[in-house]
């Protein structure tokens, strides 16, 4: 049993395996937040301290008793009215246009399994290996509900949140703020991690002591954003790779978000993680509910290296789905690098036949293959295939590519819109504009108003009017601007739009996936701007961000391995110098920071050098090797490439008997000190044979003391490790 309610002490516990997780209905109802953190059994209540605390007000059911407020104490799920001034993770305007709602304690129940959420995606799991708690709470005066949900994943040590408001009021009500997951924590002092970025260079790593006033992360881009993630980590300041307490949020949803962190008066610390309050107040009538999207959250008492395994796991085996979710992903070609919309579909064919010669698995053509897109100025909305440019069918450039040996996959971008198009001309009240107002541009397209059912039906039936032509084997999902200029036409309220536009993007990708269970999606929006769980649900990997830099990338697959898996991290080789930022790197470096993702190329093969061919076919064949291990080993950062002189990382069998340790010099100087690379996860004082250069090493000492990254001659040499357990 997972989940234990305790009738005399009145309190919920979730275990999971190492965590412990405690609230407790108290004597007026309020569900308060007592423990998360390493697994602890017994009653925590011990924690709440009750004194009169000065301007803080205390609800009218504890009569004369001035201890009592909700201005200090801990709670599951604080809403505006109760008395507590801090900020709430629920607001709701009531039928008699108040913002007060004061949820107390009606009934709860525990079920085996994983809850679902109807058109959301959520972590799944069968009734052997979770449990659900799903707690009712009422507002006794205007009866609306607040229903909170709990996944437990055991053996994963994940706790999913979820809540639903139900309406039961009678009137009309508006929901205006909702986080689904609210973390009180009355003791300890904190530093909240976050990802930033920008196009180009997502999920930066920044760690901030968590002070007096709130700081805020979030997005109003109508998608997660390259700005921001939609994860966070709260770790103790002293708090390592290998120590220290550390807890993670990471929101399963791919729009608009927010996550707040800060310390009250009494120094205690509250984070939550929900909608962007921003452009969001969703209408419930009468007998209506609504559903928010889940939050994963994951404790390690032994730092952020244990922390990011856990979602790492879950995310891989209980968040992705379809036949890829654990299979090793074909070696791909991309052709956007390679040729960018000048291609001809002889030249498409020319750069696949050079691919096939080399190992490489998959072709996939990416933008400019329909409509007129020979820019981006026009084309999108337009999903016929321009047989004029492929001199072909698309069935027979597949059979043609099929024929060399390799899969097919091919790009497209379901939500845009060019002015410039056959589609914006017939329907240009499909697209986000205000009327009366002249849009905002951006990479000269609009975007399609996905809230509406009869858009995503139509587009829906476009694309998949393309899929039906020939044997498509991988989709790249692309998303290419934020949303701007919110109004739909048919919505009761503008207030809706952002999430109700969300949902119609899951639903195709829900169709799109059940219809085509053989092919593989990958996510991308200008890279990594939608690099979210919820995506994950439905794209087991996700382009990491267009900048294929590699030692760019080091600290981009940096800040993303604190939350994601290997799995999911799109990394491609591409030409050097490199596109982005003109960086000249050797192509085993460039295979090496690739390998540490789902690998492909995205070059013009034909323009290299014998040289460069033949270290393509060598990284193949490795990674070939490696491949199973990259995908399912533990992954443990060595390094931390923003301010070390080396990236360095590594995976780690779950058995312990083999590790891959890669490393990528970043920093060079002459006559260069020596670094010392310290490997992780090994077996204790046991002999490893690295199999690429024959030598036996203790793994102890390995731990302990490092390896010595050998001094190479030139800029960003890789250098790699495999150790095999000699048992
Ligand atoms: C985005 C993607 C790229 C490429 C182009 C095509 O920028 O991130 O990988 O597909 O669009 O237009």
């Amino acid at each position: 049993m997972s989940i234990i309610y305790d009738e005399k002490q009145k309190t919920i516990t979730l275990h999971t395996k190492n965590t412990t997780y405690q609230m407790q209905i108290d004597r007026y109802g309020f569900l308060l937040h007592l423990y998360y953190g390493k697994y602890a059994e017994g009653c925590m209540d011990y924690l709440l301290t009750y004194y009169d605390r000065g301007f803080s007000g205390n609800p009218y059911d504890a009569g004369n008793d001035k201890t009592y407020s909700m201005d200090s104490l801990p709670q599951e799920f604080p809403s505006l009215g109760t008395g507590d001034y801090r900020t709430p993770a629920c607001i709701i305007k009531n039928p008699d246009r108040t913002y007060c709602s004061d949820f107390r304690y009606e009934s709860h129940t525990i079920k085996d399994g994983k809850y679902s959420l109807p058109g959301l995606p959520a972590v799944y799991a069968d009734d052997k290996e979770a449990q659900t708690l799903e707690v009712v709470l009422v507002d006794r005066v205007t009866n609306v509900k607040a229903v909170l949900l709990y996944g437990v994943l055991p053996e994963y040590d994940v706790i999913t949140r979820s809540v639903r408001i139900v309406n039961a009021s009678g009137g009309h009500v508006s929901v205006k703020k909702l986080a689904p997951a609210c973390l009180d924590l009355v003791g300890g002092e904190y530093d909240f991690i976050t990802f930033y970025g920008r196009h180009a260079m997502e999920r930066n790593c920044q760690r901030m002591p968590v002070g007096h006033g709130v700081a805020k992360i979030g997005s109003l881009r109508g998608t997660s954003s390259h700005q921001y993630n939609p994860a966070i980590i709260l770790a103790e300041h002293d708090a390592t790779e290998d120590a220290g307490g550390c807890y993670a949020m990471a929101f399963v949803y791919s729009g608009g978000f927010q996550s707040e962190a800060g310390m009250d008066q009494y120094s205690q610390t509250r984070v939550l993680m929900g909608f962007s309050e921003e452009q969001f107040a969703y209408p419930l009538k009468a007998g209506e509910e609504f559903q928010s999207p889940e939050v994963m959250m994951t404790y390690s008492p032994d730092g952020l290296a244990h922390l990011s395994q856990n979602f790492h796991r879950c995310i891989r085996t209980h968040l992705c789905r379809g036949k890829y979710k654990e299979t090793v992903r074909p070696i791909l070609l991309n052709s956007w690098e390679a040729s960018y919309f000048d291609f001809t579909g002889e030249s498409l064919l020319k750069l696949a036949e050079q691919a096939a010669e080399l190992g490489i698995e998959m072709f996939v053509m990416d933008d400019g293959w329909f409509g007129k897109r020979d820019s981006d100025l026009r084309g999108l909305g337009d999903w016929k295939v321009n047989e004029e440019k492929l001199g072909c069918t698309l069935g027979e450039l597949i059979s043609k590519i099929n024929a060399m040996g390799l899969k097919f996959g091919i790009w497209i971008e379901p939500e845009m819109v060019n002015e410039d198009s056959d589609l914006y001309r017939e329907h240009p009240d499909w697209a986000f504009v205000i009327p009366g107002r002249r849009p905002n541009r951006s990479r000269h397209q609009l975007v399609l108003d996905f809230s509406r059912k009869e858009v995503v039906d139509y587009i829906y039936d476009q694309i998949c009017g393309v899929l039906d032509q020939g044997n498509v084997e991988y989709v790249k999902w692309d998303m290419n601007r934020s949303l701007a200029d919110i109004y739909s036409a048919t919505a009761d309220s503008q207030g809706r739009v952002l999430h109700d536009y969300v949902l119609g993007l899951y639903d195709f990708l829900e169709r799109l996936v059940n219809r085509y269970p053989n092919i593989l999606i990958e996510g991308c929006s200008g890279g990594g701007g939608r690099f979210d769980a919820g995506m994950l649900y439905y794209t087991p990997q996700i382009w990491c961000s267009d900048n294929t830099d590699p030692i760019d990338r080091l600290e981009i697959q940096y800040g993303t391995s604190f939350i994601y898996p290997s799995s999911c991290v799109g990394a491609h080789v591409s030409a050097s110098p490199n596109h982005q930022t003109m960086r000249v790197t050797s192509m085993k470096t460039r295979g090496m920071v690739a390998m540490a993702g789902t690998f492909g190329y995205e070059l013009n093969l034909n323009e290299l050098s014998k040289e460069d061919k033949d270290e393509i076919r060598r990284q193949i064949a490795e990674y070939k090797k490696y491949a199973a291990l990259i995908q399912r080993g533990q992954y443990y950062r060595l390094t931390n490439p923003q301010t070390d002189n080396q990236g360095a990382w590594e995976f780690v069998s779950e058995d312990q008997k083999e590790a891959l340790v890669q490393v990528v010099g970043i920093k060079k100087h002459a006559n260069m000190t020596v670094d010392y690379i310290k490997v992780k996860g090994l077996k204790e004082n046991t002999m490893y044979r690295d199999t690429e250069s024959g030598r036996l090493y203790n793994s102890t000492a390995l731990m302990e003391a490092g390896v010595p990254k050998p001094v190479l001659e030139g800029e960003y040499q890789a250098f790699q490790w495999h150790f095999v357990c000699e048992e």
